[in-house]
């Protein structure tokens, strides 16, 4: 499987580097594509190359002899021309077409559940305008679909774990009602390798959860007994949510973000009619063993 090269643009991130990894334990040959992407490891098979995917220059040269690639940019908030539509719209379609262009066999794109073109969040309609544009560039392209993503590294469960730590009182996103089904961010790379080895290319939509679904509250409840936390839950009104993930955003490193609240005030649950992790055999990963993995790491 060597000679099939694969380009990841976001390779360096949470659900890039899980991916990058699922790939070479599959014998892809990997190009970690992103703007601070390092050489950090001696496989001769994982290549890193600077690349911006605003400029179709540097997706050019990465996708060069490429056999597939995968889009896991992200972009959470919109800071001067890095806006929604740059990055999940028109970078997405320029990957996609230049992938056309260079014969490139296989793309897969990144979005989200939950995206949607009627959407009141600018966020979720631009990753729904990103599906459209990189399908109409690139037909037959697989859209995968992730719930929020958890991991040993990073994410949801990492994140719950140390607010929980640390704030006397955890303030829940409204009355913590909304439902929501993480799913592990090494299911999700995993799931995404598979698709590349599957000859067949269909379907070319899925989304991917996790083995439960969860109220916002229920998960944080779940999270805390694994951990042996008695955290002091507390509702917290989203109009109050919006005004500070919009001054949090003015920092470099924003702990909450407008589209974080937007997601939080809508269910995001794999449709049971689309393809999933089952459809590709994977047996999805519990969020409480995760935080088992964390807290035995800690000892
Ligand atoms: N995390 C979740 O819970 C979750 C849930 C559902 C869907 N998703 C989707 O999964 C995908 C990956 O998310 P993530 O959370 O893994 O992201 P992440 O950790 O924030 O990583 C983002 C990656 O994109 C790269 N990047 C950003 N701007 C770039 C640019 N202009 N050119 C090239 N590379 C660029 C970053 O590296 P540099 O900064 O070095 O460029 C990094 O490698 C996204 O589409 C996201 O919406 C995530």
């Amino acid at each position: 499987m060597n000679d099939r090269i694969v380009t990841v643009f976001g390779g360096t991130g949470f659900l890039g580097r899980s991916t990058v990894r699922r790939l070479r334990a599959h014998g892809f040959a990997v190009r970690v594509a992103s703007r601070h992407s390092h050489q950090t490891t001696n496989d001769p098979n994982i290549q890193a190359v600077e690349t911006d995917i605003r400029s179709r220059t540097s997706i050019d040269a990465v996708l060069t002899q490429a056999w597939g690639t995968v889009n896991a940019v992200s972009l959470y908030v919109e800071r001067g021309t890095d806006t929604f539509q740059a990055i999940h719209v028109d970078a997405a379609r320029a990957i996609a077409q230049s992938a056309k262009q260079l014969g490139v066999a296989r793309l897969i794109q990144v979005s989200g559940v939950g995206a949607d073109i009627a959407s009141p969040s600018l966020y979720v309609r631009k990753r729904a305008k990103g599906e459209l544009a990189v399908q109409a560039a690139f037909p037959g392209a697989t859209i995968v679909r992730p719930a929020v993503l958890f991991g040993t590294d990073g994410g949801f469960v990492a994140t719950v774990l140390d607010l929980m730590r640390k704030l006397p009182a955890y303030p829940m996103f409204g009355r913590g009602q909304t439902r929501l089904q993480p799913v592990a961010v090494d299911d999700v790379a995993e799931a995404i390798t598979r698709i590349l080895l599957r000859p067949e290319r269909e379907p070319t939509l899925y989304e991917f959860g996790g083995p439960e679904v969860f109220t916002y509250e229920k998960f944080l409840r779940a999270v805390a007994h694994e951990a042996g936390l008695r955290p002091f839950l507390i509702p917290f009104p989203f109009g109050a949510w919006h005004l500070l993930a919009r001054m949090a955003e003015a920092l470099p490193q924003p702990p909450v973000t407008r589209n974080q609240v937007e997601l939080m005030e809508v269910d995001t649950v794999a449709a049971p009619h689309l393809p999933g992790l089952l459809e590709l055999g994977i047996t999805p990963r519990a969020a409480a063993d995760t935080v088992r993995d964390l807290m035995r790491a800690e000892r």
